[in-house]
């Protein structure tokens, strides 16, 4: 492709900022990237700490894999390059979003280690926090809540994460939660992570986290 029209697109700053609207709200954006296999319970996990960030008054998105595919990447399949176009599109949404200075919870598969650091190249590695939710195959496909591991054994998914196509765990997320337990445990855990790293966290009014009432 010729590349040349590029030239012709000056970026326009604005005067509005995202560090003029972290100040106002009071918190800094971040993206919680939840990966994992199709049944993990990213979605899940995603879901509750959505619900109590959007009750500590941080705004929230979560842009899912499932639904990002119905509109936005609906003309992708799941072959490696459009997986990865998937990828990119979303971490450039998300990317927005953090200029927005809104808490982006991603929950998506995101299979390949290139791609999630792409992810993390494109927002910037403080910007990133990733959640590697570890359930093993044997327990997502005896959950299959939406019954894809038994079509994928018939043959009637091609392509599937874990059964006919890889999933590379991460070996040094920032926050592991082991998806054999408890989901109450695991955002307890997601909770003090996040805190301890200072992902929640209100620098420019020393207001403090609530969660189940309790201040962090
Ligand atoms: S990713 O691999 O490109 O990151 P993404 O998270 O967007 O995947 O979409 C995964 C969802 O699509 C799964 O939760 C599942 O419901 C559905 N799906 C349909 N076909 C496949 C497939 N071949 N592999 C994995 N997930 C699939």
């Amino acid at each position: 492709m010729n590349n040349n029209f590029k030239k012709n697109i000056i970026f326009q700053k604005y005067e509005i900022t995202r560090i003029k609207r972290e100040r106002k709200h009071g918190y800094k954006s971040k993206v919680i990237w939840f990966t994992g296999l199709s049944g993990s319970g990213k979605s899940t996990i995603s879901n509750i700490l959505e619900k109590i960030l959007f009750k500590n008054n941080i705004n929230t998105y979560v842009l899912d894999g499932d639904n990002i595919r119905s509109g936005l990447c609906s003309d992708l399949t799941f072959s490696f390059v459009d997986r990865n176009e998937n990828i990119r599109r979303i971490s450039e949404v998300a990317k927005l979003m953090l200029d927005a200075n809104i808490m982006v919870l991603i929950s998506v598969i995101s299979p390949y280690k290139k791609q999630r650091l792409m992810a993390s190249n494109i927002l910037g590695k403080d910007n990133f926090v990733e959640v590697f939710i570890d359930t093993p195959l044997s327990i997502c496909e005896k959950r299959d809540s939406k019954g894809l591991y038994k079509k994928s054994r018939c043959n009637k998914i091609l392509n599937f994460t874990g059964i006919h196509s890889l999933y590379e765990a991460p070996e040094q997320p920032d926050i592991y939660l082991d998806g054999t337990i408890s989901i109450k445990e695991n955002i307890k855990k997601l909770i003090k992570k996040l805190y301890e790293n200072n992902i929640i966290f209100f620098p420019y009014t020393h207001k403090l986290f609530e969660y189940k009432n309790k201040i962090i």
